[in-house]
């Protein structure tokens, strides 16, 4: 059994950001698990699929293989073979992984691949329900938050920042229902584990929220 670590949070916490670079301190293999859900998000969107075609999202299932490789250290995601990293970070996609991830054949379909990954290696992985439902067991656990207006604030900024226009309130309303929908869900829904550590990044820096978590670590 790998050293896990698990660090579960809201959209826009920060968690990849952060899991990369305590991975980067303490050589851990960064796993980050929403890209799994976005791969398989990409293919139904391929297929022209509505994320409330329940038939034939479960049955797309059995056609979809994501799999996972690491590059030059960057995690790369492969949909039937092809790499398709480049493409999971829209906001079409997130919304469609956000919808379909409710669904139990499509989290069903990931587990292994998340357990299998935390069985081999020193991993950090990131996701919704890493400490309360793929990990139960991880050595530490994270609880990653943000304020929405803080996560809305990052958002606006990141985007500003390379010149795409965008408007905070849509934003922010994007991020409200996106927790709506990860923390209501029937299945694996997104919640604090009992044994996580809660870290709540609205009034700290990256390197705060690193050193703070690398300080829970072995
Ligand atoms: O972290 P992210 O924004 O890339 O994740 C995209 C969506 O995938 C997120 O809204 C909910 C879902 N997800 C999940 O249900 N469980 C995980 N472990 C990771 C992501």
């Amino acid at each position: 059994m790998g050293y896990n670590v698990a660090i579960d949070g809201p959209a826009g916490a920060g968690k990849s950001t952060i899991a990369k670079l305590v991975a980067k301190e303490k050589g851990y293999i960064y796993v980050d698990t929403g890209a799994m859900y976005r791969g398989l998000a990409v293919y139904f969107l391929d297929c022209g699929m509505k994320a409330e075609e329940l038939d034939k999202i479960i049955e797309a299932c059995k056609t979809a293989e994501v799999s996972i490789a690491y590059e030059k250290g960057m995690q790369q995601v492969y949909l039937n073979g092809k790499n398709i990293t480049d493409r999971l970070r829209t906001e079409e996609v997130g919304n469609m992984a956000s919808k379909t991830s409710a669904i139990p054949e499509v989290r069903a379909k990931l587990l292994e691949l998340q357990r299998n990954l935390a069985a081999k290696e020193d991993v950090i992985m990131d996701g919704r329900d890493i400490g309360t439902n793929i990990l139960p067991n991880a050595d530490v656990k994270i609880y990653l938050t943000a304020s929405v207006e803080t996560r809305a604030k990052r958002r606006f900024d990141e985007l500003t920042e390379k010149g795409i226009s965008c408007d905070y309130d849509e934003i922010a309303k994007d991020i409200e229902d996106r927790d709506c929908r990860d923390m209501n869900r029937d299945i694996a829904p997104l919640k604090q584990a009992k044994d996580a550590h809660l870290v709540d990044s609205s009034d700290m820096t990256i390197e705060e929220v690193v050193a703070k978590i690398v300080g829970y670590c072995k």
